[in-house]
């Protein structure tokens, strides 16, 4: 057997992993599954968008490699939505970058930008694109922990000072997945301050500025003054338009930086589909249309979930943003403990906070993704393993002795 390289020896398995295979198995055991772990709504993409790759599948030309030029109207259209949603201008051709799918650039990021010595900023938990791209480019991530009393953010005071002087990046997510937190904008502005002063590359991952609820409207950190000299944004369309599977999304930036991304991609794919991205323009072009009814959608969902799971026992703040709750679980019991129990004996997926490092632990997320009534159900189910589980620890002679 080949030997592996150090590090990938030092990879952590992907939290998300092993979950396609058991929920397979469930599913051969004739078990009724409720999946809420990915974040991968069970709903439709716009129609246009389905016309549109309809349309591209008979367009031998988009067939062909898109290089890392890609579909232009896809830039085009990226750059008019930018601007006409945040009030940003990107330049098509230099700022902005096509990707297959968000996760690929965030990761990729880090090649142009980190190397061995290097730290950067990680939170915890976080979408593990973040710590992937640090830790395979031979950088050291240090670890920040989310925590309720600090508003789930990232304060750059907090960093230790042998941090702060070997910083080259900064992965900042808001709307936050798993923690569903938002940032508000004078705290972008102290991020982008610090970013600025440490010449360090603040990854701004917006992959849920679409989906928020009652009123808030995420920023994007553009809107902070003197973030283009340090930052690049990320976007999918994965998430606002049903488009999980499609795999496109793009990152913008100054071209310097933008161009940086763009170089490391060359080496590693050679664009994606163009008949994907002409649907991506249908996408962009439908948002005004599209959008507000597919969030309505998704509050409905969160509305029925928060009630259901706090029936059920649980504790767990109403989300203004994301397709999650991130719930909070009573002390003594770990949450993947929780979440196995939860998907062996009522076949409901959960994500554990674990599984987005340590410092998530004490919470699990649900995804809401699926009907409110599949989410009353798969709370109920939910609140059965949490009494079982408390009802043996209080079963049990010594609390210590686990
Ligand atoms: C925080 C965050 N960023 C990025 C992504 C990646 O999205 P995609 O690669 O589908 O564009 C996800 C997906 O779950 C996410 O939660």
């Amino acid at each position: 057997m080949p030997r592996f390289s150090e590090s990938f020896r030092q990879l952590p398995a992907y939290p998300l992993a092993h979950i396609p295979a058991k929920k397979r198995e469930l599913l051969q055991r004739g078990v009724d599954v409720i999946d809420l772990g990915a974040g991968d709504a069970d709903l439709s993409p716009p129609a246009a968008v389905v016309e549109a790759l309809k349309r591209a599948a008979d367009t031998p030309s988009l067939g062909r490699y898109g290089f890392n030029l890609g579909h232009v109207p896809y830039r085009e259209a990226v750059s008019a939505w930018m601007k006409r949603r945040f009030n940003v201008a990107f330049d098509p051709m230099t700022e902005v970058v096509p990707l297959i799918g968000s996760k690929e650039g965030l990761a990729h990021v880090a090649f142009a930008f980190l190397g061995a010595g290097d730290i950067s900023v990680v939170p915890e938990p976080a979408y593990q694109a973040y710590f992937g791209g640090t830790h395979l480019s031979g950088a050291t991530a240090h670890i920040y922990p989310l925590r309720p009393a600090t508003n789930f953010l990232i304060e750059p005071a907090d960093l230790p000072r042998e941090v702060v002087s070997r910083v080259r990046v900064v992965y900042l997510n808001y709307p936050n997945n798993p923690t569903t937190a938002i940032a508000p904008l004078e705290y972008l502005e102290r991020v982008v301050a610090f970013c600025r002063a440490q010449d360090a590359l603040l990854v701004f991952d917006n992959a849920y500025s679409e989906l928020a609820f009652d009123g808030y409207v995420p920023p994007s950190i553009f809107q902070v003054d003197g973030a283009r000299d340090v930052a690049i944004e990320f976007h999918s369309l994965s998430k606002t338009y049903n488009m999980t599977g499609w795999r496109c999304g793009w990152a913008v930036a100054k071209p310097e930086i933008a161009g940086a991304l763009a170089r490391v991609k060359t080496f590693v794919d050679t664009g994606h589909y163009m008949g994907i991205q002409a649907a991506g323009v249908a996408a962009l072009e439908s948002w005004a249309e599209f959008v507000p009814g597919n969030v309505e959608i998704f509050r409905e969902r969160r509305d029925a979930a928060v009630a259901a799971f706090r029936e059920a026992g649980f504790q767990c703040d109403t989300p203004r943003a994301t397709m999650y709750l991130w719930i909070a679980l009573p002390e003594e019991i770990p949450s993947r403990r929780f979440a196995d129990r939860l998907m062996d004996e009522e076949g409901v997926i959960v994500l554990p906070g674990s599984g987005f490092g340590s410092g998530g632990e004490g919470f699990f997320r649900i995804s809401f993704i699926v009907s409110p009534d599949r989410l009353r159900d798969a709370a109920s189910r939910a609140g059965r393993v949490l009494g079982r589980l408390q009802q043996e620890r209080g079963a049990e002679p010594l609390a210590g002795a686990r």
